[in-house]
């Protein structure tokens, strides 16, 4: 053990979209991650920016007491705060970090930014006390697939990180949440489709796939193919949907993991790499997952998988990043903005 870096204690703040997340690292190891989504967006059937500021500012005291009770550390312990700078929603965004600059100069503690995707990726370096683990070694491709991201990054170090592909139009998740929209399905889309296929045919409709060079995906091409096929079967037949529901999602989730995974196969091939991770919010799909075994196995890949906690925004894969950012003494102003966009 590591007296040293045992006793760094990091709190860490994410809120770049529609989840208020804390939690408390000791070292590299979680001791507590607690997460408050918020169900106002459903009926809206995506997330509203002024609605998801709004429901941050309600949340984030009670979320980081309970993360801080939790983990049974007192404020005074803590070594540093992280926080999410960006890529996401601006007001968001500002609520977190002009939380955690607050707390931080309170306290008289340092700051440590983090970049969100950057997270997502560094997600499958958490510690759990009692869990076995096994991180993968650098360097790993990790496929990157949220809402508002698909990417093949290269991953040589947590802070040395090469986007080799990613989408030149939708993100995976966002293509799953307006086909399931298209189908009046509920928001978020993906896991409602998740839930559909797995009771459909995959096989039983052919949606076209995108002709696009290099590592990069597109999925607006795939939306436009399902809204079109779908518009002529229900022309003919009203109820279509509901009645092949099952093997719509199927199909359509099928397409997606397909076009995910052949980029993902050419990647491993170009850059000689056959260490493969999986992260953001999508990678909780089934058939996602289902294919990284089936490629492990026909490939040799080694894969690394998250666990469901870990797939969709928190704050522990902030903690991480802030955690090597905080040995390295990587603090940041007290004027550090937020931003809205960019790459890693
Ligand atoms: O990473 P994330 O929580 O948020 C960001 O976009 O940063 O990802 C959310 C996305 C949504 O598009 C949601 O529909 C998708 O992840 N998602 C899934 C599943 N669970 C979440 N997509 C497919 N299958 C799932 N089981």
């Amino acid at each position: 053990m590591d007296e040293k870096k045992d006793n760094v204690y990091i709190l860490a703040i994410e809120s770049s979209c529609d989840d208020t997340s804390a939690a408390v690292m000791r070292g590299d190891t979680v001791l507590s991650n607690v997460t408050a989504s918020q169900a106002v967006h459903e009926q809206y059937g995506g997330v509203v920016p002024e609605l998801a500021s709004r429901a941050h500012e309600l949340n984030i005291v009670p979320v980081v007491d309970a993360a801080l009770k939790r983990a049974g550390v007192e404020k005074e312990q803590l070594s540093a705060i992280a926080f999410t700078r960006g890529p996401g929603l601006m007001g968001s965004l500002l609520v977190g970090v002009s939380f955690a600059k607050g707390l931080a100069a309170s306290l008289g503690i340092p700051m440590v930014e983090v970049n969100h995707l950057q997270g997502h990726i560094m997600a499958h370096f958490i510690k759990e006390d009692g869990v076995e683990h096994k991180a993968p070694e650098y360097p790993f491709l990790c496929l990157m697939v949220s809402g508002g991201n698909s990417q093949i990054v290269k991953v040589d170090g947590y802070d040395k990180m090469e986007i080799v592909g990613q989408t030149i139009d939708d993100a995976a998740g966002e293509a799953m949440d307006k086909c399931a929209k298209v189908m009046g399905l509920g928001y978020p889309g993906g896991p409602i489709i998740d839930r559909l296929a797995r009771e459909g045919n995959p096989k039983a409709y052919a949606f076209s796939k995108p002709h696009i060079p290099g590592l990069d995906y597109s999925f607006s091409g795939l939306k436009t193919s399902f809204l079109y096929t779908l518009r002529k079967l229900v022309a003919d037949e009203p109820d279509y949907i509901e009645n092949h529901i099952n093997d719509l999602a199927a199909s359509f989730e099928a397409t997606v993991v397909d076009i995910l995974m052949d980029k993902l196969y050419k990647a491993t091939k170009q850059l000689k790499i056959k260490r493969v991770a999986l992260s953001g919010g999508v990678s909780a799909n089934t058939a996602l997952r289902q294919a990284f075994h089936d490629y492990a196995r026909r490939y040799g890949w080694e894969i690394f998988i998250p666990k469901f906690g870990f797939t969709t925004d928190n704050a522990a894969m902030i903690g991480i990043v802030g955690y090597h950012k905080f040995l390295e003494g990587d603090f940041c102003a007290m004027d550090m903005p937020a931003f809205s966009r960019t790459i890693i």
